[in-house]
């Protein structure tokens, strides 16, 4: 039995501001991923015209991206920096796939339905397809463990049963080619060349909600500024923001029990346990039986100086495009020509003439 070399790859859209939730859930998690793996890190461009065609500055909003990776500590030297549009092999993945998926798949999307809304009708088709798109990302570069947020375990799995309908019908034709490894899914061998991929979702990020509404996501989409910490907030925001943010008025629990039903208590309390790379329980500890008017300050003055760094370096990072189109267009010619090896084996698979 063989086994697929381990990569882990991940897109993030360049759509709206990042913000804590992004940093805690997504960013900070593919910079300790780059210690034990290899790692593509991509700006999702082609899907950040699904929901919406034109946008004001899609090209800031994508550097903007790019900084905040570097300025968070991904080194994309070592690893691989880029934006999708730059490796069109994604894209002529996503129609190999388009034929592969069945409408009734798509159909089935909880994000495609969100998005979408009472007007299906009226949605792009692309919009329809981002998942089939979003398998070609990985599979292009046959990677296996992609770090995700939770709300996109649905397209991974989708990627799976992709890779799944891909393998089964082509099986004969990738060992004839001498491609493929032999692994076993669920309890039945099968000869693949496509991985089936792995979610990385646990771990120690936590979901930030928004600092309004501690049962809702923090989002890039809610109309209050102040509901959010943005990656560029400058330090006096970040304080203001929190010591805006929505409390009861209670004093904070000893046992991490007591946070139950009460979101916003728990909301801060996790950004900080998060923030300090600590659990919730050794924060309350320390802030067991202690009012809001203690905590907030404490929790301003640690999310400054976790924070700032990340912050000052993107500032510096977006003066200097010139920088980082020149990361990404490097990060673009390596990660193609890791996807034009595998097209050009999927087309020999398919039967094109090349
Ligand atoms: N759909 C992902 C999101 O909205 C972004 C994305 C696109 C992605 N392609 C990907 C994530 C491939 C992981 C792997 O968050």
């Amino acid at each position: 039995m063989g086994e697929f070399k381990h990569l882990v790859f991940s897109g993030v859209q360049p759509t709206g501001n990042l913000h804590l939730g992004n940093y805690l859930g997504a960013i900070r998690k593919f910079v300790a991923l780059q210690e034990s793996h290899d790692c593509i890190y991509c700006v999702v461009d082609l899907h950040a015209i699904t929901a919406q065609l034109v946008h004001d500055d899609l090209p800031g909003q994508i550097r903007s991206i790019t900084a905040a990776f570097i300025a968070a500590g991904i080194d994309p030297k070592q690893h691989i920096v880029f934006n999708q549009s730059q490796v069109p092999q994604h894209a002529e993945l996503a129609w190999i796939f388009n034929c592969v998926a069945r409408i009734g798949w798509m159909n089935r999307m909880t994000q495609f339905k969100d998005k979408a809304g009472k007007d299906r009708e009226n949605a792009s088709l692309g919009l329809l397809a981002y998942p089939s798109l979003m398998a070609a990302d990985i599979l292009v570069y046959r990677a296996t463990h992609v770090p995700v947020g939770d709300d996109q375990k649905q397209h991974l799995e989708l990627t799976r049963d992709i890779a799944m309908k891909f393998n089964m019908d082509f099986m004969a034709k990738i060992r004839a080619a001498g491609l493929g490894t032999d692994i076993v899914v669920g309890d039945e061998p099968v000869h693949a060349y496509f991985p089936m991929v792995e979610p990385m979702i646990e771990g120690p990020a936590p979901r930030v909600m928004s600092l309004k509404d501690g049962t809702k996501k923090m989002s890039k989409s809610d109309p209050s500024d102040l509901s959010r910490i943005n990656l560029l907030d400058d330090a006096e925001t970040i304080s203001k923001k929190i010591r805006k943010a929505k409390t009861d008025p209670d004093a904070l629990p000893s046992e991490v029990e007591g946070l139950k039903g009460r979101p916003e208590a728990d909301n801060l309390v996790g950004i900080f346990a998060a923030l300090s790379d600590r659990s919730k329980a050794d924060v309350l500890k320390d802030f067991g039986g202690q009012q809001f008017s203690v905590f907030k300050p404490a929790l301003v003055d640690l999310a400054v100086e976790v924070l700032a760094p990340v912050n000052g370096e993107m500032r510096r990072l977006m003066g200097d495009p010139g920088y980082i189109d020149s990361v990404l267009r490097d990060g673009g010619a390596r990660a193609g020509a890791r996807a034009e090896k595998t097209m050009k084996e999927v087309r020999d698979i398919i039967g094109f003439v090349q």
